[in-house]
C-alpha cells in the first residue's frame, strides 16, 4: 500500500514551484563588470518590444553589472542591405558608441571586464525587409547575415575583446510569422500565413547557421578575442516545447497567442480590430507579448541565460575562442 502510494505520488505532476527554475535569486557572480548591447527592440531599453523592463536591465541587475545600451527598436543590421526608417546598428548603434567614447560621455571600459552583445535580424529577415521583398535589390540573408558577423569585427577594431552573438530566435513560432498567423499592427495585407511560416524557417535556420560558420571563420583571425555564440533559437525551442520549465503566470500557460493579441481586417486599423489583453499576473504565462516580440518572462530567461553564460555556463552558449 505504502509503496503504491508513494510510486503514485511521483507520476504526479509537481507543484509548479517546484517544477519551474525561476531565475535568480542572488547576483551571479562573473568577472564582467559592464555590459555593452546591440540590437532592435528586443533588446532596446527605452522603447521595449515586451512594454515591461528589457533583457538587458534583467541581466544587469542579475550579475551587477554596469550597462550601456545602444539596440534601437526597429533596427537592422544595416539600412544599406534593409532598408527601414529605424536606427540600424552599423549606421547609427555603432557610430553613438564611438562617438560617446570619444567625447568621453562613455568611461574608459576595460575590455577584459566588458561584455559586449549583439541581437539582430529579426526586422532584417522580417516583413518589409526580406521575407516580403522589401531588402535592397540583389540582398539576402547571406548579406544580413555578414553584416552581423563583421559588427565582431569592427567593434574588435574598436578595442572590445568579448562578445556574445545572439542568434535569430524560430520567428515562425511568433504569432505574426507562424501559419496559424492572423492579420496584426505589424502586417495587416493579405498573405500566405503557411507561405510565410515555411520561408521564416528558411531564414531563421539557414541564417543562424551560416552565422555560425562565419563565426568560427572569424574567430581565429581576431587574437586576444573571446566570442561565445548564444543560441537564442535553442532557447526560444525549448520554452516553446516546454513552457512549464520557463513560464509562471496563473493563466494557462501559453506559446501561440499573446499578452496583448489584435486580430486585424485586412487592410483594417486598430480601432475596427478585436483586440484580447492579458493582465496582472496572467502576463507571466506567456511567451510571446504581442505578435512580434517576446514577453517580459521570456526576456528574464534571455537575462538569466546570458548571466549564465558569462558565468561560463555553455547551455546555450557555445564559446568560438
Ligand atoms: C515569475 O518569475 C519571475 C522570475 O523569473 C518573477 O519575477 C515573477 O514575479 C514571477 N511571476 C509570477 C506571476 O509569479
Ligand atoms: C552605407 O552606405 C553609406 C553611403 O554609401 C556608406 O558610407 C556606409 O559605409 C555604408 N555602411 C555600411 C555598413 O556598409
Ligand atoms: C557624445 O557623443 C554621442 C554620440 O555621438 C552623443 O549622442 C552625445 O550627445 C555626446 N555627448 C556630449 C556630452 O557631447
Ligand atoms: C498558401 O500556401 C500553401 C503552400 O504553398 C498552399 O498549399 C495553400 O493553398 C495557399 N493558400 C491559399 C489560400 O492560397
Ligand atoms: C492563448 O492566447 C490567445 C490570445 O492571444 C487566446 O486566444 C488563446 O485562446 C490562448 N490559448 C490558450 C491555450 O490559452
Amino acid at each position: 500500500m505504502f509503496s503504491l502510494a508513494s510510486s503514485l505520488l511521483l507520476l504526479l505532476p509537481l507543484p509548479l514551484t517546484l517544477a519551474v527554475n525561476l531565475g535568480p535569486t542572488k547576483p551571479i557572480r562573473t568577472r564582467f563588470k559592464n555590459l555593452v548591447t546591440f540590437g532592435d527592440s528586443y533588446t532596446d531599453v527605452v522603447i521595449t518590444g515586451d512594454c515591461g523592463v528589457s533583457w538587458p536591465t534583467y541581466a544587469a541587475g542579475y550579475a551587477n553589472l554596469k550597462l550601456f545600451p545602444f539596440a534601437r527598436a526597429g533596427g537592422t543590421c544595416s539600412n544599406n542591405l534593409t532598408f527601414r526608417p529605424f536606427p540600424s546598428v552599423m549606421e547609427t548603434q555603432v557610430p553613438n558608441f564611438v562617438g560617446g567614447t570619444k567625447n568621453r560621455s562613455i568611461p574608459r571600459l576595460n575590455p577584459a571586464e566588458t561584455l559586449y552583445t549583439l541581437w539582430i535580424g529579426t526586422n532584417d529577415v522580417g516583413a518589409s525587409a526580406l521575407l516580403s521583398g522589401d531588402g535592397k535589390p540583389g540582398v539576402s540573408v547571406v548579406d544580413t547575415t555578414a553584416c552581423a558577423v563583421n559588427w565582431v569585427k569592427v567593434m574588435y577594431e574598436h578595442g572590445a575583446r568579448n562578445f556574445l552573438f545572439q542568434n535569430m530566435i524560430p520567428l515562425e513560432l511568433t504569432p505574426i510569422y507562424s501559419a496559424a498567423g492572423y492579420p496584426n499592427r505589424y502586417w495587416a495585407f493579405e498573405r500566405n500565413a503557411t507561405e510565410w511560416s515555411v520561408f521564416m524557417t528558411e531564414l531563421t535556420k539557414s541564417g543562424n547557421a551560416l552565422s555560425k560558420l562565419m563565426l568560427q571563420d572569424l574567430a581565429p583571425r581576431l587574437p586576444g578575442a573571446h566570442i561565445g555564440l548564444f543560441d537564442s533559437h535553442g532557447l526560444f525551442t525549448d520554452m516553446h516545447a516546454h513552457p512549464a520549465r520557463y513560464l509562471n503566470g496563473t493563466a494557462p500557460l501559453n506559446v501561440t497567442g499573446s499578452i496583448s493579441a489584435c486580430v486585424f481586417q485586412i487592410q483594417g486599423t486598430l480601432d475596427t480590430a478585436a483586440c484580447t489583453t492579458a493582465t496582472g499576473t496572467d502576463v507571466d504565462s506567456f511567451l510571446w507579448f504581442d505578435e512580434l516580440h517576446p514577453s517580459e518572462q521570456a526576456d528574464r530567461m534571455v537575462a538569466k541565460a546570458v548571466v549564465e553564460a558569462m558565468a561560463g555556463s555553455r547551455k546555450w552558449t557555445m564559446w568560438l575562442s
